[in-house]
Order: structure tokens, then sequence, then C-alpha cells
């Protein structure tokens, strides 16, 4: 069963004198307890309005968002459904939810009280708790956010986000502004918590390695919609969508180290003005008239995964030898 379901999920944007951008055209997602599902694709795809809508603070255009079966709706923190505090979001930068003028114990423990979740004289040994739930020592509850290195800030947001014991966190691009040894460190963290307190996460991240490193399955966005879905073991050895293969080749060590898809060639369309037929058709090495034409569904393929895209038939296993393949 999914824990977080996103489905046919749109967004528009809209914008004074200027047309609207959709955003996210119809993603469809679906997160599993425990595990670590890693969003990627090129800047400005979509994934942190999907991640956003993910955690219950934007509200999608079209589409529904289900949180353990039930729907949820954008609502003010305070206002929220005790069941939703469940779902938690850490963001890029840790200072956007860590306040630089209050010592951290008092901040982690108002995320606690905030949530009902404890009784005040237990709120000191939890703080404590979640420190070491993030490898930082018991003391850190007396410093402020700025007496931290950036991996030990995001630390600390991972931290206040864990006080309201989530099974879901939402995490948009956490490594991206951290230094190479503390991403990896912090990469190591979040797998380590999704595994000892079985927390799953989406995992939004530029950077294709640290995904493949932690993440159980991989959702590839290309311009506002899912093209293909896998295991990360599958989507790495055997990528089907072009556009998944292009974002796997354009890595250029056999380590895939620091790579970003910013690398791949060809321009990304403008969103507000999508291409006709399959969005990737202009960048793709395989296009013929239907995907001028056309959107490809979302077509699933042998061992749950699935692929948008027309080189695909129902129910096949790789690429067809031809390009006249079957109408869904
Ligand atoms: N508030 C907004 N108003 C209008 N357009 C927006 C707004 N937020 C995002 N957009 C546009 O929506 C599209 C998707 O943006 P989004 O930030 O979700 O992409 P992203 O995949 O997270 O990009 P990045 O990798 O750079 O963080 C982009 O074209 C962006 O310019
Ligand atoms: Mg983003």
């Amino acid at each position: 069963m999914s824990l977080l379901e996103l489905d046919s999920v749109e967004v528009t944007y809209s914008r004074r004198g200027r047309d609207p951008v959709r955003a996210v055209a119809g993603a469809s997602i679906d997160l599993r307890p425990g595990e670590i599902m890693g969003l990627v694709g090129e800047s400005g795809c979509g994934k942190s309005t999907l991640a956003r809508v993910a955690a219950g603070l934007l509200a999608p255009s079209a589409g529904a968002v289900r949180f353990d079966g039930e729907p949820i709706g954008k609502l003010s923190r305070r206002a929220r459904p005790r069941r939703e505090v469940k779902l938690q979001m850490v963001f890029q930068d840790p200072y956007s939810s860590l306040n630089p003028r209050r010592r951290i114990g008092s901040q982690l423990a108002d995320a606690i009280r905030i949530n009902r979740l404890l009784p005040a004289d237990q709120h000191e040994r939890r703080v404590v708790e979640l420190l070491g739930h993030v490898g930082l020592p018991a003391s850190a509850l007396h410093s402020y956010p700025h007496q931290f290195s950036g991996g030990q800030r995001q630390r600390l947001a991972i931290a206040r986000a864990l006080a309201a014991e989530p099974t879901v966190l939402v995490l948009d691009e956490p490594l991206s502004a951290l230094d190479a040894s503390a991403q990896a460190q912090v990469a190591n963290l979040l797998l380590q918590l999704c595994r000892e307190l079985k927390i799953a996460m989406l995992l939004i991240s530029h950077d294709l390695a640290i995904v493949r490193q932690i993440a159980d399955r991989i959702s590839v966005m290309y311009l506002g919609l899912i093209v293909e879905t896998g295991t990360t073991q599958q989507i790495w050895s055997e990528p089907q969508h072009p556009y998944t293969r292009a974002l796997i080749g354009a890595i250029p060590h056999a380590d895939g180290l620091g790579t970003k898809p910013e690398a791949l060639p060809g321009e990304v369309p403008d969103p507000a003005r999508p291409p006709s037929g399959c969005r990737f058709h202009p960048r793709c090495p395989h296009t013929h008239d239907r995907c001028t034409t056309a959107a490809p569904s979302l077509i699933p393929l042998a061992g749950e995964r699935t692929v948008a895209c027309w080189l695909h038939v129902e129910g096949g296993a790789g690429p067809a030898t031809d390009t006249t393949t079957t109408d869904r």
C-alpha cells in the first residue's frame, strides 16, 4: 500500500501579464512505507513544486494527494489534522526551518510542544534523543544555529522534522547546499533514519550519484511529468525512457560523483509553452511522427516499473525494435 500518493497532480502558476506556467502537468508518484524514493530531473522541471504539494504546503490545481489513504488539503501548520504532522518537509536551506536567534534546545522543544506530543517534563530528554538521532551531542541544545557547520545545521533541521515523529519526510535538495563530505555524511544519516526509524522519504536531488546510493526507487521527471519510475537498480542498469538514458549517459565518471543533469544536451523548453505530443520529443534521438502529436501515458512494464514513451508497448520489457508501436 502507498503511504503517500500523488495522483495526476497539476499545478499552474498564474503570472501577471504573462502566460501561466503549468509547472506540474499531471504527475503521479506513490511512496511506500519505509522506502526512499528519489525524484530527479533537470532544473525547472517542477520537482520543488511537486514536493510542496506532496507535503501539503501547496494545493494542486488538479489531481489528488493522499496520505495514509486520506486526502490532504492545504492547511496552515496549526490547523492541520494531527495525523498530518506525520508528514514533514526538509528544505535545501536549513535556515528556513531554524530561527537564528533561539537556542537549539528550545526550538526542538517547540516542535514537540506545538504538536502536543509529550508532557513538558519530558521535552529535554526527547530533545537530547533527537540530537542523538542526527549524530549531534546533547550539548548542542545550548547553542545557536550559527555555531554549527552547514552539515550540522542540516542535521538540526532534520532533527526538527523528526520531533513530529514523522512517517514521511519530503526532502527538497537537502544536500545541495553542503560540501562533498557533509553531503555523504548527511546522505548516510538519511539512509540510517529510514532504516532505523522506518521513515519513508521522497528525496529530491540533482545529484544522481547520491540518489543512486540511497534510494530504493527512482522517479524521473521531465517538464512537469513523471516519465519513468522503477527500482534504483532497474533505472540504473536498464533505463527505458530516452530521457532517463540521457540523464545517466551524461554522467562523465564511472562512479557518477557530483553529476548534475544540467550536463544534458539541448535546451529545456519553456514550461509555459511545452512542446506538442511527448514533451521530450524535440530533444529525443528516437522521435517519430506520433511523438510530435500525442502524449504517451505511463505504461506499466514488467517488474513494477512504468515508463511514458511511445517506444514501449504495454507489458513490454524493453524498447520496441521498430517505431510502429501499438496504440494504447
Ligand atoms: N511561484 C511561482 N510563480 C510562477 N512560476 C513559478 C513559481 N514557482 C516555480 N515556478 C516555475 O515553475 C517551474 C517549476 O519550478 P520548480 O521550482 O518546481 O522546479 P525545480 O524542478 O524544483 O527546479 P530546480 O531544480 O531549479 O529547483 C519553473 O518553470 C519555475 O520557473
Ligand atoms: Mg527545486
